[in-house]
């Protein structure tokens, strides 16, 4: 593996963006179908990680994505969002490709976070996760705690049932 670099995902990069909603289908297909079954993955993909979706979201809807490549090779990504009325830092996505995991990549993924929160003052860093998810466990060693538990409705009939967590960062 080569040293992995963050690139930021810009507006007017289609082909970046349509490289990534295809690692996401990756990635979301092969993780979340056992949990959540393949319609609603689908629904989500769809939704929330089609190339227009993603590059909407980073032009009108306040989200940065950043994308970790090995070489030319996406191995995954995150996207997060600044909330500056309640002061945090909406992490949004984070997702490595299968054979990408374990090599400290979201580690790498935090650091970056931590400083863009730092720099756009805000205290803590918060995320849902099905209550499901085997990350649940990972984002607890990256210093995520449980702080409450909350069901979403996302139309069509789905619910996401989620932990909501956090992270402070120390100043
Ligand atoms: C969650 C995910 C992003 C973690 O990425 P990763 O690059 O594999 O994680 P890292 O290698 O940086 O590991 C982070 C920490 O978790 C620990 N960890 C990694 N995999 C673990 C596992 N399967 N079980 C327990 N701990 C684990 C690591 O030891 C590390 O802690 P350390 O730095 O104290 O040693 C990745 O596994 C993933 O994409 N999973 C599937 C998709 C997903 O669920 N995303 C989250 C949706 S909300």
């Amino acid at each position: 593996m080569e040293e992995i670099q963050l690139i930021e995902l810009k507006p007017e990069d289609t082909q970046r963006a349509s490289e990534l909603a295809a690692t996401a289908r990756e990635i979301w297909t092969e993780h979340y179908t056992p949990i959540i079954g393949a319609a609603q993955v689908e629904y989500m993909l769809d939704k929330f990680q089609s190339a227009e979706a993603i590059l909407r979201d980073i032009s009108s809807n306040g989200y940065r994505y950043f994308i970790a490549y090995n070489g030319q090779k996406q191995a995954g990504y995150f996207a997060i969002k600044p909330d500056y009325d309640a002061g945090g830092l909406f992490l949004s996505k984070l997702y490595i490709k299968k054979s990408y995991r374990g090599f400290g990549i979201s580690r790498l993924m935090l650091n970056k976070q931590i400083l863009i929160a730092k720099e756009n003052k805000l205290s803590h860093i918060w995320l849902t996760v099905n209550k499901n998810n085997n990350s649940v466990k990972i984002y607890r060693k990256l210093g995520f705690e449980v702080v409450e538990e909350m069901v979403t409705d996302i139309g069509d009939g789905f619910v996401m049932d989620d932990y909501r967590m956090k992270l402070t960062i120390q100043a």
